[in-house]
């Protein structure tokens, strides 16, 4: 992304600074793979939900993958269209239910038998059917953050394989639920294919099961998780979607009318987003030295919460001579920083410093912890 440094100089710091010209460029992106293949995108909302952002993705015609009552209210209100909603979340609320029922979503990812006779008896309760899908915990390894690695029985999420023939029986009979298919996710920032390739293999082994069994699933949920570049963001600003879609293309053994979703959140806009922050103070002590900003884990996060590294870049430092620095904010908690041993041009305080790849994961999970003012965003629009 070109940020226009000029401008932004003058600029209240922190902000998310938001390239619109670049999210559009993805989304189209993302459009030309999917086109003539039975496949639908539905955006990850819990990646970034700023209204501006939100009102690109509309515009592109994608769906939405939802996980609170807050979630779905809120797509709604940006313009996504009820009927290509999924709601995910192993705690749903009734009031979160009733939302989904309510504004007639396509369908509740269930994650538990429990979830999904609630579901049963609010629908009834109302007069209505409610569409489902299962959330089946696959069991496959995604080789990221122990975090956010969502597919293996050791975690949370989804329905096991050994209990499924049950639980498909069941929602089959439950009279106000509308079973529509079988719903994956293994985790996200997933850099490698392979997988995907092996979910593939599964969820063909598994609708060819319960084609056996006489059902038949109107829609298979492959989830999201796609990684990008957060070391070579200016080289790699579009994740490899060719790859991606081609493994579904190839690997996935679909029926007749059968439709493929997507729930892709970090791999849409994370890169169209940075985190632009200034230069409070450098100081040194005895064995380092700290650029400290005034951005920090309130911010953005994921340095704290997972280890993650975003490549950081001095925007205004006029020196050649390189430093080594810890990159810190100004929490009062040691686990706020977003780097360390960075190796920077020599900074000074007032220096305008962005975080690169912020755009998914940043705004959406800052918090107001120390009191802090949440942090604001500008667009470019390129
Ligand atoms: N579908 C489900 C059911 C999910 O749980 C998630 C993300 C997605 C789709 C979208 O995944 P994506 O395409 O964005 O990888 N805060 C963490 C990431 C948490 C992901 C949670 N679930 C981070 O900053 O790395």
């Amino acid at each position: 992304m070109k940020l226009p440094i000029d401008t932004l100089r003058d600029l209240h710091t922190p902000f998310y600074c938001y390239d619109l010209s670049l999210l559009r460029h993805t989304l189209k992106v993302i459009n030309d793979e999917i086109e003539g293949y039975p496949f639908v995108v539905h955006y990850a909302l819990k990646a970034n939900a700023n209204p501006v952002i939100l009102g690109e993705i509309v515009k592109a015609g994608f769906g939405t993958d939802l996980v609170s009552g807050n979630e779905v209210l809120a797509a709604l209100d940006a313009g996504f269209i009820a009927s290509k909603m999924a709601y995910a979340g192993v705690g749903k609320t009734d009031w979160e239910i009733e939302a989904g029922i309510d504004n007639d979503i396509y369908c509740f990812n269930v994650e538990s038998v429990p979830e999904m006779e609630v579901i049963n008896e609010i629908a009834a309760r109302k007069g209505r059917t409610a569409g489902i899908a299962i959330r089946v915990n696959p069991n496959i390894d995604a080789h990221t953050h122990r975090y956010i690695t969502t597919g293996t029985t050791d975690n949370k999420f989804g329905i096991d394989i050994p209990v499924l023939d049950e639980v498909v029986e069941k929602a089959v009979n439950l009279p106000n639920i509308h079973l529509r298919g079988l719903h994956f996710h293994i985790g996200s920032q997933i850099t490698t294919l392979e997988p995907y390739k092996m979910l593939c293999e599964k969820i063909n082994e598994l609708v060819e099961h319960f084609e056996k069994m006489g059902v038949k699933f109107e829609m298979i949920d492959v989830g999201g998780g796609l990684g990008v570049d957060y070391e070579n963001p200016e080289e790699n600003p579009i994740a490899p979607f060719h790859d991606f879609f081609d493994v579904f293309k190839q690997g996935l053994k679909l029926h007749e009318g059968q439709k493929v979703h997507f729930e892709l959140g970090r791999s849409i806009v994370g890169q169209c987003g940075s985190l632009i922050s200034k230069v409070v103070f450098v100081k040194e002590n005895s064995v380092k030295k700290f650029v400290i900003l005034d951005a920090g884990m309130t911010d953005l996060i994921r340095p704290a919460l997972y280890s993650a590294h975003h490549k950081i870049v001095n925007l205004t430092s006029q020196e050649s001579d390189m430093e080594t620095y810890d990159v810190v904010g100004p929490i009062c908690e040691s686990s706020d920083v977003f780097s360390t041993d960075e190796r920077l041009p020599l900074t000074h305080r007032g220096d305008l410093i962005a975080i690169l790849t912020a755009g998914a994961y940043g705004e959406s999970m800052a918090s107001r912890y120390n009191m802090r003012d949440l942090p604001q965003s500008k667009f470019i629009k390129g």
